[in-house]
């Protein structure tokens, strides 16, 4: 450790600058959304259009370029939506005024962008109420199995990994104390947006597919209009009581801290396709049970309730990385195959008392696509047992 005072400055500077760029390249990435779309869609489509012969140009019009422009259109309507979104993220999370101190986004930021849009589609539409019966449901469920309705009001549920808020929402409308966690701002810019400016059902249309060509039974099917939010929750605050929150920051880093009291401890985790965005799941196991309630402590028995696929998201990065030397943390992933993190989960402190696995379930998909990701996820509900003296 430098105990140089100016050292410490300095760490504290180059840390604040890079979250402002985090954020502004984020917001950038709003901003360049449409500009980009219409660059990686349909400009090259067009010209691989009139690179045609006149005859099979004659025969794809014109339901093909028809086509083609509605996408355009689709591209305009997504962009003015991000645009207010990236305003309205600006203001709340205080990004410099002067945008030319903004930093530019990445293609990948941009590519986040789109997958952001399709994930607005899975939390706050109704066309995807099915996709979150399955996982989101499915969850509630247990947890309201375990709680009756007069004690929710002083359970205190967390959600890591919540995405754009909706079942951490959910759970608070079952009458619990929620409290969502994030640490991406793609997520926390447009789950802010959605939760605390909407001002009533159905107020936007986004188009989600419009991104990808391949699996596309009809045009019209591309180019749909979906409408969100299908739950206006500025508007419906009695319905949560007020007992809902989020909070800005990894998971392991928020609530990991060694300091942690008793108040910050909470009587359930509820993780849905979260365990598989860790480096290291077992850092994720680790911080899930300090998190929860000591039992010995509790009147009430505590548990981790969790769904979802293992989709390691750092193996390609893994794969990819130099070979020889120490292994880089930032490209570390140690993959557990589903019966060993089972194993863990309950070498760890568990009792896992519910286990099902190949559950049918999807992630954003389009119901009308003519192919798609099909996940065999697992649930299962886990008991804190106390700790062995
Ligand atoms: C696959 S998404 C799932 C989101 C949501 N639970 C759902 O089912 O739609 C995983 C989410 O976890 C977030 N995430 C990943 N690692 C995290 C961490 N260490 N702390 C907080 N959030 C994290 C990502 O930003 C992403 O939004």
């Amino acid at each position: 450790m430098n105990g140089d005072p100016n050292f410490r400055d300095q760490v504290t500077e180059s840390a604040e600058v890079l979250e402002r760029n985090a954020l502004t390249s984020t917001l950038n990435s709003f901003l360049v959304y449409g500009k980009a779309a219409h660059a990686n869609l349909t400009r090259p489509r067009f010209k691989a259009f009139y690179s045609l012969s006149p005859a099979h140009q004659g025969l794809l019009q014109p339901s093909y370029t028809e086509h083609l422009d509605q996408i355009d259109k689709a591209i305009d309507s997504n962009a003015s939506f991000l645009r207010l979104v990236a305003q309205y993220g600006a203001n709340e999370f205080e990004a410099p005024q002067d945008m030319r101190e903004w930093e530019g986004a990445t293609a990948f930021q941009v590519d986040q962008t789109r997958s952001t849009i399709k994930q607005i589609y899975r939390d706050w539409s109704s066309e995807a109420a099915s996709e979150r019966d399955i996982c989101y449901g499915r969850v509630i469920r247990a947890l309201n199995n375990i709680y009756d309705p007069g004690n929710r009001a002083s359970t205190k549920v967390l959600i890591p990994g919540a995405g754009l808020g909706r079942l951490a929402y959910d759970v608070a409308c079952e009458g619990y104390v929620s409290q969502g966690n994030e640490f991406s701002y793609h997520m926390l810019i447009v789950s802010n947006f959605i939760l605390n400016l909407t001002t009533k059902v159905d107020e936007f249309a986004i188009y989600p597919f419009i991104h990808t060509f391949s699996h596309t039974s009809t045009a019209s099917n591309q180019v749909r209009q979906v409408t969100i939010p299908d739950r206006c929750p500025s508007t419906s605050g009695s319905e949560t009581g007020g007992n809902f929150s989020f909070t800005a920051g990894s998971f392991t880093d928020i609530y990991g801290r060694p300091d942690a009291g008793p108040e910050d401890k909470w009587d359930a985790i509820l993780t849905v396709f979260f365990l598989d965005t860790a480096h290291n799941v077992l850092d994720y196991i680790d911080v899930i049970r300090r998190t929860l309630k000591d039992v010995s402590s509790s009147d009430e028995d505590v548990y981790w309730i969790n769904f979802g696929p293992l989709l390691y998201h750092f193996e390609d990065e893994q794969n990819l990385s130099d070979i020889g030397g120490a292994a880089n943390q930032d490209k570390l992933s140690i993959e557990l195959p589903l019966d060993i993190l089972v194993s863990m989960v309950e070498r760890c402190g568990f009792s896992v008392e519910v286990l099902e696995t190949g559950i049918t379930s999807t992630y954003a998909a389009d119901e009308k696509a003519m192919g798609k990701w099909v996940f065999e996820s697992v649930f299962w509900v886990a008991r804190k047992l106390p700790a062995v003296a």
